[in-house]
């Protein structure tokens, strides 16, 4: 087994927290250990924006500005973006040959986005196919490894399938790349619900400081304490469970007690949960604007990026071509 990783993200605009504490510190552990290869997925955006691809560009500049602000560095991975490299769509169409449509049918993925974007028609080839290509953006690097959420996991599955069925029809090219199954804390929203930028209730590393204040203002508290002289529950407070993260532990012992014996308000305990907040953004906001501050960078990594890529996926093609004589 090689060391090597592969994960794609599908450029949707700026990142939150719930990115952050997910995916991107998981990105940034494994960038250690692994030879990565991170991508923005904007080929896989088109299977739900076909109609209006006109925020893609800019949402994939907002992303890698964060990836980068965070700490992926394009020095030890590779970064790139899918529809520079174009043997993963090479690779697709031929995984999708022997790829058997029941497959694709069952995912369960599939059927819930379907019924649950009612808003775009995704009754289309390209959405049905959606795991064959996540399947060659992994395999056409021969990855060893996938680092993904629960939600993932079918379409890994999937992938695995088909780099057996190809192995067993044409020789042994892939290997079966293995789930790196991560585990993530839930980030809580401004409104309690799961962080999500459909839901309107994010926190953006690239908004401000006094726009972050405001959110967490906003934030609800223990609902069980009306009044100010109620005790109240740290454990049922939204806001608390969302910036507990960015507190010391001495001012989380403070915070919990001084709530549950009715000693400080909810709206001082929130200024102070917001300063928290505010301070362990606030680096990572400066490294995000010095970086945005350099024209062209963001252009020069993702070119830098897809070469390196291209270079690994067109090897694979190589090998690919041969086994299925052609
Ligand atoms: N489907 C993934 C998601 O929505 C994005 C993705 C596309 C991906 N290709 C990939 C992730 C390859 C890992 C490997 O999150
Ligand atoms: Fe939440 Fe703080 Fe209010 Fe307690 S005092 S309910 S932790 S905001």
């Amino acid at each position: 087994m090689n060391n090597r990783i592969v994960s794609g993200m599908r450029p949707t605009g700026k990142l939150h927290l719930g990115h952050f504490h997910g995916v991107l510190s998981n990105w940034l552990e494994l960038q250690k250990a692994y030879e990565c290869f991170f991508f923005a997925a904007d080929w896989h955006s088109l299977t739900t924006e076909y109609a209006d691809t006109s925020g893609i560009g800019d949402s994939i500049r907002e992303m890698v500005l964060d990836w980068l602000a965070f700490g992926i560095d394009h020095r030890k991975s590779v970064i790139f973006c899918q529809s520079k490299v174009p043997q993963h769509a090479e690779l697709n169409l031929i995984l999708s040959m022997i790829t058997p449509v029941s497959w694709l049918e069952r995912n369960p993925t599939y059927k819930e986005m379907q019924e649950n974007l009612t808003t775009k028609d995704l009754s289309t080839f390209g959405f049905l196919g959606y795991p064959v290509l996540m399947a060659a953006d992994i395999i056409v690097y021969k990855a060893a490894r996938v680092p993904v959420g629960h939600d993932q996991l079918p379409h890994l599955e999937i992938t695995r399938e088909i780099a057996r069925r190809f192995n067993y029809l044409y020789g042994n090219v892939f290997p079966e790349p293995e789930a790196l199954l991560t585990e993530t804390p839930k980030v809580l929203g401004l409104d309690g619900r799961k962080m999500s930028k459909s839901y309107g209730n994010a926190i953006f590393l690239s908004e401000g400081e006094e726009e972050t204040r405001k959110k967490v203002m906003s934030m609800v508290t223990d609902v069980q304490r009306p009044r100010r002289s109620d005790p109240g529950e740290p454990d049922r407070c939204v806001a608390y469970s969302l910036n507990r993260m960015y507190l010391g532990a001495e001012d989380r012992a403070e915070i919990e007690e001084s709530c549950r014996n009715a000693q400080i308000g909810c709206v001082e305990c929130k200024r102070k949960q917001a300063e928290a907040l505010v301070s362990f953004l606030a680096p990572l906001r400066a490294k995000r604007a010095e970086l945005a501050a350099q024209e062209g960078l963001v252009d020069d990594v993702l070119l830098e990026g897809s070469r390196r890529a291209t270079e690994s996926a067109a090897a694979t093609m190589e090998e690919v071509r041969r086994a299925i004589k052609m």
